[in-house]
């Protein structure tokens, strides 16, 4: 690590505003040759800054994804909380909560990013009161926070809900509890695991999630001292202890964004490396993508990654939770089915309004058909360049993607969601060989 590596600043509203007028200008047709770093993952990240209010002593994050807008609005909510939070150039962040000095979190830094709900499990856990405002996000759903919130309560807590806030309390400190979740939940797995850890007795979470973010998380939580069984498993068990230390964690890799530029050599041919990644937490996209006539190969951290020149065939998917197909990979996998030979279904089970850029690929030559959860992708040709605008991260990348192969330009409006969530992506991709630039 750099020891003189440049602090990043965390300014929210600079943040927003600034890359609202962003545009992305592609021109289509490259192939992609060369090698990309795959960053720490954004949904490990975010779960690993909210952690670091369970303990008094400092964190040290390695491989953090610093350069991405959540990561730096989680620093502010976290700042505001009482956390001395330093972002450097380099992927470190250093997180340290000697007291928490507030317990709300407030509209202004919530509604920018879902993933603050989380510091509920922490905050109780830690100072027996929290209050959240209700959450915003990417708008791929209604994207209720209902599991956390009965989770909490069976655990202890008193909740309320008053002027869009949450506000929790624990006066008596939280307690163990079985939790049995009537669906598979990422992000309220991580919440009650996290309370659970300082709480006193035993806590049980059945049908847990299993996504590697949330083996990443508990195997922190682990090194910090808590006591954690069954990650990975469907049932996590957690037994209370009275403290957590600090630690310093190199966090797992994004295989999101791996998955990601996978698929953009399948559309655009090539050689691509991707370093730094790990291919056992991909195996839902690599099996199609080899049977569709990919060749993925592994040599150590190494993913290598290529199309030489084969028309790929079309394929069914169909998101479920992990180890099943992600749904943020969803998207992305539809542009690359819309120019594969043949015809393709692809089925989205996690959220109910994740098919926000079936109407731009359209505008872009693709044959799409959406017959309720399900999307019907016709292979055509090839794509021609457009405007477009997407609503959420995922679906964003999925027109970057879009455009590398159409035929002209492509301007993708509104890419604060991309900064959002990927790092660095038009250098990454204009060092492969992309035509691509903000404007
Ligand atoms: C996380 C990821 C997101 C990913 C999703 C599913 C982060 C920051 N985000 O989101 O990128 O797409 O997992 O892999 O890690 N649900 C309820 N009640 C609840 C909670 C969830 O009904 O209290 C529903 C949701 O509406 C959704 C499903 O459960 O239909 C799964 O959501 P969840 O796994 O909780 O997603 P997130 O943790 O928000």
């Amino acid at each position: 690590m750099n020891a003189v590596a440049k602090e990043i600043t965390v300014d929210p509203d600079k943040l927003s505003q600034a890359s609202e007028l962003e545009k992305m200008v592609i021109q289509g047709g490259n192939e992609l040759n060369g090698r990309i770093r795959i960053s720490g993952a954004k949904n490990a990240a975010l779960k690993h800054m909210v952690a670091c209010l369970l303990t008094d002593e400092p964190m040290h994050l390695m491989n953090c994804p610093v350069h991405l807008g959540d990561i730096k609005m989680q620093a502010a909510v976290l700042k505001t909380l009482g956390a001395e939070v330093v972002l450097r150039e380099d992927g470190l962040a250093m997180i340290h909560t000697p007291s928490i000095k507030n317990h709300v979190a407030p509209y202004d830094l919530v509604r920018r990013m879902r993933a603050s709900v989380l510091i509920l499990g922490p905050l109780l856990a830690r100072c027996g009161k929290a209050e959240v405002s209700l959450p915003g996000g990417c708008a791929i759903g209604t994207r209720p926070i209902d599991m956390h919130l009965d989770a909490l309560t069976q655990m202890g807590a008193e909740i309320k809900l008053e002027q869009g806030y949450v506000k929790a309390s624990a006066p008596n400190g939280l307690r163990g509890a079985e939790i049995n979740f009537s669906k598979i939940s990422v992000g309220a797995t991580e919440n009650i695991m996290m309370a659970a850890t300082l709480a006193k007795g035993i806590t049980i979470i059945n049908n847990a999630a299993r996504e590697p973010e949330i083996v990443d998380q508990g195997e922190a939580l682990i090194q910090m001292g808590a006591k954690i069984t069954g990650l990975g498993t469907g049932k996590i068990v957690i037994e209370g202890v009275e403290r957590l230390h600090g630690i310093s964690y190199d966090i797992v890799p994004d295989r999101i964004e791996a998955g990601t530029y996978m698929i953009a050599v399948a559309m655009t041919g090539g050689k691509v490396v991707l370093e730094n990644t790990r291919a056992d937490l991909l195996t839902s996209l690599i099996g199609p993508l080899k049977e569709a006539g990919m060749h993925i190969e592994e040599d150590g951290k190494d993913l290598i990654v290529e199309r030489n020149g084969v028309d790929l065939k079309g394929f069914d998917i169909m998101t479920e939770p992990h180890p099943g197909f992600p749904t943020d990979l969803q998207a992305q996998l539809m542009s690359l089915m819309s120019i594969c030979k043949g015809a393709g279904m692809i089925t989205e089970t996690i959220f109910e309004n994740r098919f926000m850029h079936v109407p731009e690929l359209v505008r872009m030559g693709a044959d799409i058909t959406v017959h309720g959860n399900s999307a019907l992708v016709r292979g055509v040709a090839g794509l021609t360049g457009a405007e477009v605008m997407a609503t959420d991260l995922r679906a964003s990348v999925a027109l970057v993607l879009a455009g590398l192969v159409a035929e002209g330009e492509t301007v993708v409006n509104r890419i604060y969601h991309l900064n959002r969530g990927y790092e660095k992506l038009v250098e990454k991709l204009s060092a492969c060989g992309a035509d691509i630039r903000l404007a």
